[in-house]
């Protein structure tokens, strides 16, 4: 029988934990804002924006919120993010993703202050993630090692196999796979022998965004699999990039979707938040 990782729970748990911290340095007179931008309105960076927004309120966190229209310059972005980093009183900045396509996102991710990037995206916080110096950590792949070390699995030694090169989550991924002292390889769409790979993983993090497209095949019999992908089916329910039904039976333990990693993106988002540069 396998364990089914719980992210709803381990995420919970982790935004009690850090309610906790800002209630104490409240007491001490600290507080702590973000700001959180949106431009133009995709319905689905609405709803991310909005459960960031509920999250800090539950912690604690002061959020400041930027719709911004879609016709929004790039300048003006620009212009806002530099105020931003000016502002004592903000210490965390966020721009949802993606932006329209008349604004360089590379652009308005570097003028991010490195020290205020709570979502880990300036190079500067990507090449201290690889170096092995203090910084902030993207969010999702932060969340995964969290719901390793709270389920009990060991990573160091472990034969790790990250399927997905991504900057935000494949490539930091594997860097946090390696701190932890695990043994690891990642493979993309065009990796040859996929299955060979991934079927020598003892930890098998699949971030390739495509809808269950890992079967039972991809996996070594007992091994652990966190599943990164969400996806829409055609009867609308979420699924991930793993067919848990075909991959489960054969795991020690597995993240479902929903439930799995997803609930941990924001809860480490919030980590961030609360602990800083770390
Ligand atoms: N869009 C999808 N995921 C993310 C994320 O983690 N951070 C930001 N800023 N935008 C996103």
């Amino acid at each position: 029988m396998y364990q089914l990782i719980d992210g709803k729970a381990i995420s919970q748990q982790i935004k009690d934990e850090l309610k906790e911290k800002v209630e104490k340095r409240k007491a001490q007179g600290e507080e702590i804002c973000m700001a959180v931008i949106q431009v133009g309105s995709d319905p689905a960076s609405s709803v991310y924006v909005n459960n960031k927004k509920k999250a800090c309120a539950y912690i604690g966190i002061q959020s400041l919120a930027y719709e911004l229209p879609e016709e929004t310059t790039e300048e003006e972005l620009l212009g806002l993010i530099g105020e931003l980093n000016a502002k004592e009183e903000v210490s965390g900045i966020l721009v949802q993703l993606p932006l329209p396509g008349h604004i360089n996102e590379e652009k308005i991710l570097l003028a991010i202050d490195p020290a205020k990037d709570v979502d880990g995206f300036h190079p500067v916080n990507v090449g201290n993630l690889s170096i092995g110096r203090p910084g902030y950590v993207s969010c999702t792949p932060a969340g995964v090692i969290q719901l390793l070390k709270r389920s009990g699995i060991e990573i160091e030694g472990k034969e790790c196999v990250v399927l997905g090169r991504s900057n935000i989550v494949g490539k930091p991924m594997a860097m946090l796979l390696l701190r932890e002292n695990g043994t690891v390889t990642v493979c993309h769409s065009r990796t040859k022998n996929l299955k060979e790979i991934t079927k020598r993983a003892d930890i098998l993090v699949v971030a390739i965004g495509k809808p269950k497209f890992v079967d039972a095949g991809y996996v070594k019999e007992g091994a652990v699999v966190i599943d990164v992908g969400i996806h829409r089916n055609e009867n609308n329910k979420l699924c991930g990039d793993v067919d848990f039904e075909d991959v489960a039976p054969h795991t020690s333990a597995i993240t479902p979707v929903p439930g799995g990693v997803g609930p941990m993106t924001i809860a480490m988002l919030m980590n961030n938040c609360v602990e800083g540069v770390k």
